[in-house]
């Protein structure tokens, strides 16, 4: 239902696409400024990655002082806050971000994992019930707004991840996929920038 929502309600506003919420969002995440390394463990495997862009109102406008919210999987796929047990430290690989002077932000994290969603009881049954299977690959999860303008919920993929073409939850969009490559310092690095439309009287239409 949360997928159908948010692609209709997508396809009347023309700033960055969404994508569904999912379950291990928790709000007010510690603010970091512009420019700061996500809350990780000293010893956090995974592979680096920079991830950094500008966020601009329709006009092009970078955007000062807009929130980037940052919450993803660890390189095992399992989320701080709902970890089963594991003792993943609260507020692990989540933060908020400011945006600089000119709307910029840059964050360094590291790589997430695909996982499985809870596939126990009727969620399982129903996959089942079409062969199908119970993995979303990897993703970052954001939210996005700045005063005045229309929060934007979404998740970024990384280009040929398995389960790309065939997540269980059908939330990729080809827009979302980033494509990191290697930077001076041979760290992955990717650039994404989110447009923002501004809050508006628009409504869903037939
Ligand atoms: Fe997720």
């Amino acid at each position: 239902l949360e997928h159908f929502i948010e692609d209709s309600n997508s396809r009347i506003f023309t700033g960055t696409k969404g994508s569904i919420e999912g379950p291990y969002y928790v709000p007010d995440a510690p603010n970091l400024g512009s420019k700061a390394k996500m809350p990780m463990r000293e010893d956090e495997k995974g592979t680096a990655l920079i991830f950094k862009g500008q966020v601009r109102d329709l006009d092009g406008n970078g955007i000062e002082g807009a929130s980037v919210e940052l919450w993803h999987a660890d390189s095992d796929g399992y989320y701080s806050q709902f970890d089963d047990g594991l003792g993943i430290p609260e507020w692990n690989l989540r933060a908020t971000f400011s945006t600089d002077a000119d709307g910029n932000y840059e964050i360094e994290t590291i790589q997430p994992a695909p996982y499985q969603i809870p596939h126990d009881g009727p969620t399982g049954e129903f996959i089942s019930s079409y062969d199908g299977h119970p993995w979303r690959p990897a993703h970052l999860h954001l939210k996005v707004t700045a005063p005045g303008k229309r929060l934007i919920t979404t998740q970024l993929y990384f280009k040929g991840g398995q389960w790309v073409d065939d997540d269980v939850a059908g939330a990729v969009k080809p827009e979302l996929i980033l494509h990191p490559r290697p930077n001076a310092d041979g760290i992955d690095e990717v650039e994404y920038d989110f447009v923002l439309d501004p809050v508006s009287e628009k409504r869903y239409v037939a």
